[in-house]
This record gives structure tokens, C-alpha cells and sequence, in this order.
């Protein structure tokens, strides 16, 4: 007789290894831009309240962070190329291991996703090809650009950099990075046959293009050693104006090139149990497979907040489950699951920018008794 699914007896709840880390739970709090660090990269206290508040995760994923200034893609996102942002991030880590949270930080290059009103400088990426779709500046929505092709002796200092922000990352006090190779940013455009046009060794064929992010996750395994290191990846998403033709070549040919490393973990954005693509990564894959699962986007969120399609995917043999709107709006979300409460509504106005507004204030089952325990004020 097959058990149905219980608070009690999800997988959910049960402990599990990464790298050299003991996890509580299975349930991981997906990167999320926020737009909550100042101007110049530097993560700020609100941020540590946000993240403390959601220290239960089994591990958090902070958001998509720049290794260097032209990788910036939005305005106010975090960066990690200086000592003041390792200053900021690490009250950031602080906050978040005092109340008894795990957390990696991710790396971000936008590639062509980014805009000279925003960086002064103008976007780099594999090949001139414009991103079709506006982008948000400080000074508002802009159209936007065609990038600058990277030479290869760029290319070589973005590896240099993400190299460099990982080792800043452990100096901020994160336990390992994730390289983001997902969602249409620079790694991503390196992979896609429709963005990058290479001629060279970074670029043709499969082997060509997955050059770079090899190179990538290479280099920051050998700054901060390979189990503090994940890569997340995204086969035929199309967030971002992304699009590819050979997933089944490129991602197999990636994963294989990456087996052996030692690496923490591998990540699935939108991922897809009955996806024969998904089943062979699942099998080729020796380390931890966090899944994300596949979630109607942007509406409607399901009311179970994909605790059921998580469960699924477990099934399916991923080893943790990446909720990202879910933890956004519930602080205590493994708690809600465990006692199968209700969940908060997400209030998708709030998402990017601002302050505690749809941030930090979103409700816990039972109100604490007393001053809130994460106010700064
Ligand atoms: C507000 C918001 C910001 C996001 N920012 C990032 C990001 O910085 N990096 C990333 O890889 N994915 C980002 N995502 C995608 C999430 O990590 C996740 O894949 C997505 O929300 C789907 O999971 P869900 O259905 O549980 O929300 C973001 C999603 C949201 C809602």
C-alpha cells in the first residue's frame, strides 16, 4: 500500500548532505532578485532581515549577485567585487547563521541583459546579438542593446572575476556560490546556438559552446574547492528572450564534462519529471539535483505553492526542491508545510525594488508575542 503524502512523512522534511554540509530539510529558497542594495552593489541591512526571516529553508540561495561591474544587470542588485561589498553581505551572513540558516550566494553575468544607462558601460556578451526586449534602467524602461562581442582575453577575465567573487563570497561568510547558467544571462548565452555566433574555440559546436561555462565553474572550483560549488542551468527556457535548438546535445555534453569535478550540486530551473531530458541529467548527474519545479508563470500560483510538484520531483529522483515564490511570501514556509497551513498571497508589485513593502512583511502563522523579532528600527 502506497503511504499518502503527510506532513509527517514527506521527504520533504528529512535531512540531507551537500558537499560537506548537513541540511535540515529539502526545501531550498531559490535565488530571487530583489533590487534592495544600493546603488553601487552594496547589500544593505533590509536585506539581512529578509533573509534571517527565512533562515528555516534547508538552504537559501541569495540573489543573483555581479562578479564585476559591466556583468550588472538591473539596477540595485548586489554585487561582490569590492570590500565594501563583502562588508555588506557579510551582516547579511551573519544575521542569516545566527538564526541557524545555511546560505549560498549566486553569480551572475547578464551578458547582453544589461544597459549603458545602468553601468555606463556598454553590455558584453558572446556575439553582437540585441536583446530584443526593453530593460529596466534607473531611469526607467529602455529598449534594449546590442552588445559588445567579448574577446577572448575578456573572456578570460570574466572567468578571472567570477573566480574572485567566489573567493570574496567565502570571505563574506557564505558557505559556496552557485554559477548562474540559467535564464538567458552570459553563461546561458554562451550555450544558446541562437546567441552566440562564435567563430572561435567559444563558440560552433557543442564543445565550443559550452566552453565558457566549463571554464567558469572550473575556475571557481579551484578558488574555493568544488563542493562549495553549484551550477544552475535552465535546458529550453525561455525567460529573458532565451532560445536554443539543441538542448539534448548541449546539456548532456555540459553535464558530462562536469561529473567528475566534485561539484555540491546541479540546479533545474522549471523542471519537469516527465521530461525524457530531465531523467537523463537525473541519471547522468552523480552529486545533489535541486529541482525547481515547473509552476504555471507568473499566474496563477498554486495555492500549494508547488509542495506537490516538489514532492513529485523527488519522486523523480531530484535530492532538494527550490521554491522561489513560495519562500518569498512566507518567511516560515517549512513550517506551513509541516502543519499543511494556508499560505500568504505573493504580491508580485513588490518584487523588485523598494523597501519592507512586500519584503520583509509578510506575516508569520502566529504573530510573535512582543517586538518583532527582526526589527531593526
Ligand atoms: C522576484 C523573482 C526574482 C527572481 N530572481 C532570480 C535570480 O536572481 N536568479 C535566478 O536564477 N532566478 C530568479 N528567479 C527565478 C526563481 O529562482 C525561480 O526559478 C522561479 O521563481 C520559479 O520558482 P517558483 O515557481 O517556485 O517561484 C526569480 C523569481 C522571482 C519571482
Amino acid at each position: 500500500m502506497t503511504m499518502p503524502s503527510t506532513a509527517l512523512t514527506s521527504r520533504l522534511f528529512e535531512p540531507a548532505r551537500l558537499g560537506a554540509l548537513h541540511l535540515p530539510n529539502r526545501l531550498v529558497m531559490a535565488p530571487m532578485t530583489r533590487n534592495r542594495a544600493s546603488a553601487d552593489g552594496v547589500p544593505q541591512l533590509i536585506m539581512a532581515t529578509y533573509y534571517a526571516q527565512r533562515a528555516s529553508a534547508g538552504l537559501i540561495i541569495a540573489e543573483a549577485t555581479t562578479p564585476n561591474a559591466v556583468g550588472q544587470t538591473y539596477p540595485d542588485i548586489p554585487a561582490i567585487y569590492t570590500d565594501a561589498h563583502v562588508a555588506g553581505w557579510r551582516r547579511v551572513t551573519g544575521e542569516v547563521r545566527a538564526a541557524g540558516g545555511t546560505m549560498f550566494l549566486q553569480l551572475q553575468h547578464g551578458g547582453r541583459i544589461g544597459h549603458p544607462d545602468t553601468t555606463g558601460l556598454m553590455p558584453v556578451a558572446p556575439s553582437p546579438v540585441a536583446f530584443p526586449d526593453p530593460i529596466v534602467t534607473p531611469a526607467g524602461s529602455r529598449p534594449g542593446v546590442v552588445p559588445r562581442e567579448m574577446t577572448v582575453a575578456e573572456i578570460r577575465s570574466t572567468v578571472a572575476d567570477f573566480a574572485a567573487a567566489a573567493r570574496r563570497a567565502i570571505d563574506a561568510g557564505f558557505e559556496g556560490v552557485e554559477v548562474h547558467g540559467a535564464n538567458g544571462y552570459l553563461i546561458h548565452q554562451f550555450l544558446s546556438d541562437v546567441t552566440n555566433h562564435r567563430a572561435d574555440a567559444y563558440g560552433g559546436s557543442v564543445t565550443g559552446r559550452i566552453r565558457f561555462a566549463i571554464e567558469v565553474v572550473e575556475a571557481v572550483a579551484d578558488a574555493i574547492g568544488p563542493a562549495r560549488v553549484g551550477l544552475r542551468i535552465a535546458p529550453g527556457v525561455t525567460a529573458n528572450a532565451m532560445r536554443e535548438h539543441d538542448i539534448e546535445h548541449v546539456y548532456p555534453a555540459l553535464i558530462g564534462a562536469l561529473a567528475n569535478k566534485g561539484l555540491a550540486y546541479l540546479h533545474i530551473v522549471f523542471a519537469d519529471p516527465t521530461q525524457p531530458l530531465f531523467r537523463r541529467i537525473r541519471r547522468d548527474w552523480p552529486s545533489t539535483l535541486i529541482a525547481n519545479p515547473a509552476l504555471p508563470w507568473p499566474t496563477p500560483f498554486p495555492a500549494d505553492g508547488g509542495r506537490h510538484a516538489g514532492e513529485r520531483l523527488l519522486a523523480a529522483g531530484a535530492d532538494l526542491i527550490s521554491l522561489g515564490r513560495a519562500f518569498l511570501a512566507n518567511p516560515d514556509l517549512v513550517e506551513r508545510f509541516r502543519r499543511g497551513a494556508p499560505l500568504n498571497p505573493v504580491r508580485a508589485e513588490h518584487w523588485y525594488g523598494g523597501g519592507e513593502l512586500g519584503y520583509t512583511d509578510y506575516p508569520l502563522l502566529t504573530a510573535p508575542a512582543g517586538p518583532a523579532p527582526f526589527d531593526w528600527r
